[in-house]
């Protein structure tokens, strides 16, 4: 009978929300897991773990990415940003956090850190997206509370506020 072998276990390195972490990592391990349960932030939310529901959305390097399609072992170097890296303080929100909290994005919650993530990189480099477009941006994101209507509606507050911050700047 064959003998089961422990997996190697990767010394897995990268910078979190501007910090360096490390952590140990089976070959296997999705990034997902190891940002929530070996690095112990759980703001990142695992809801179908094949790519599709986008919860799981984070930045890698700049860019929206799904952390359940990526293994730990492949953020190596990387700069990843979570949801916990979008509030300039603790006791305060980012423009985009806000304008969901003040436009009822959110029902339950559980879709939110992700369609955060996306829609962070989306107006940090277009603030002037359209409402399609940011429709088209978020079709990739499943809110199982059906709140896309006032989802959008914050994205588009979020939106103009950023203009209207970058054109007193
Ligand atoms: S948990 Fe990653 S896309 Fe659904
Ligand atoms: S707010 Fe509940 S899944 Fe989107």
């Amino acid at each position: 009978m064959p003998r089961l072998r422990a997996a190697s276990l990767y010394r897995v390195s990268f910078r979190l929300n501007g910090r360096a972490v490390a952590g140990q990592a089976e070959p296997r391990m999705l990034l997902s897991d190891f940002i929530r349960h070996v690095l112990g932030l759980t703001g990142t939310h695992v809801g179908c773990e094949h790519g599709v529901c986008g919860a799981c959305t984070v930045q890698i390097d700049g860019v929206p990415a799904r952390s359940c399609l990526a293994l730990a072992v492949q953020a190596e170097g990387a700069d990843i940003r979570t949801v916990e890296g979008l509030a300039p303080a603790p006791d305060r929100l980012s423009l985009l956090q806000n304008a969901f909290r003040e436009n009822y994005g959110l029902q339950c919650g559980f879709c939110t850190p992700g369609i955060l993530m996306s829609l962070d990189a989306l107006l940090r480099d277009r603030p002037d997206a359209t409402e399609p477009e940011i429709r088209e941006f978020l079709s990739g994101h499943l809110c199982r509370c059906t709140g896309y209507g006032s989802i959008v509606k914050a994205a588009m507050d979020a939106a103009r506020k950023l203009r209207a911050e970058r054109e007193r700047a």
